[in-house]
């Protein structure tokens, strides 16, 4: 790699923690003033819970915030009522809670998962549905399960656990599918490095009505261009004007 090569990767990683930090520090922003009388868990908890999944895979780290944060932008472009948006940024926050249970060696691996590893990582889903079933009010909790449960199914009916189809999959498990999707694009991994985030929401359109939700899909869509994620064509580079 060149001297101007190494310097643009450089600059390209600086952005991509940038951009990290700016969504991390509005997730968090986010979660300290919505205060809910209702909900089961302070938010240290549900930090705290989130924290010991990220602490396991450092690759992945800030993962479950930008999801939750993603989904809750999209939560409310699609009209969800401000009260219901607190409660579903816990639960989105949430989603990959099961992971916690997935051994390292799998959790951890670079290399594309064999079947055995894939069938025992999809289980995260079902791992995380039960721990947060247990937990109390049973009512309160329901859409956090839902979501922990169905987030990795697919509008065709081939994703997982339950192969469910379109409007069968929980609206805000689908609402999930489609932040979890974008973030796993953008982000570099130690293998790849992730896109930006123009082609990750041309693939995110492209799989409209197979893998995600139309109706989703286009709320984020506009969310993005109106909250002015601006992105260069020629590289990740991206920046955003604070309204
Ligand atoms: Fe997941």
């Amino acid at each position: 790699m060149s001297d101007v090569q190494e310097l643009h990767e450089r600059i390209r990683q600086l952005e991509a923690k940038n951009r990290e930090l700016t969504l991390l520090v509005e997730s968090t922003h986010e979660l300290n003033k919505a205060s809910l009388t209702d909900h089961p868990f302070s938010i240290n908890v549900i930090q705290s819970l989130v924290l010991a999944l990220d602490s396991r895979d450092p690759y992945t780290a800030g993962h479950s915030s930008r999801v939750a944060l993603y989904s809750l932008w999209i939560a409310r472009k699609l009209g969800v009522d401000e009260e219901e948006c607190k409660h579903f940024h816990r639960a989105a926050l949430m989603h990959d809670i099961g992971k916690i249970g997935v051994p390292d060696r799998i959790l951890l691996k670079a290399d594309s998962l064999n079947e055995e590893e894939f069938a025992v990582m999809a289980s995260h889903t079902v791992i995380g549905a039960r721990i947060l079933s247990k937990m109390e009010p049973e009512g309160r909790m329901i859409q956090a399960t839902e979501v922990a449960k169905y987030h990795h199914e697919k509008m065709d009916g081939s994703g997982y656990p339950e192969r469910l189809v379109g409007d069968r999959i929980p609206f805000y498990a689908r609402i999930v599918a489609v932040a979890d999707a974008f973030d796993a694009m953008t982000t570099d991994r130690p293998y790849a490095k992730g896109r930006s985030f123009q082609e990750g929401i041309k693939e995110l359109v492209r799989c409209k009505g197979t893998h995600f939700d139309p109706r989703v899909v286009d709320a984020f869509e506009s969310v993005m261009k109106e909250r002015r994620f601006m992105i260069s064509s020629s590289s990740s580079v991206y920046s955003e004007v604070n309204e």
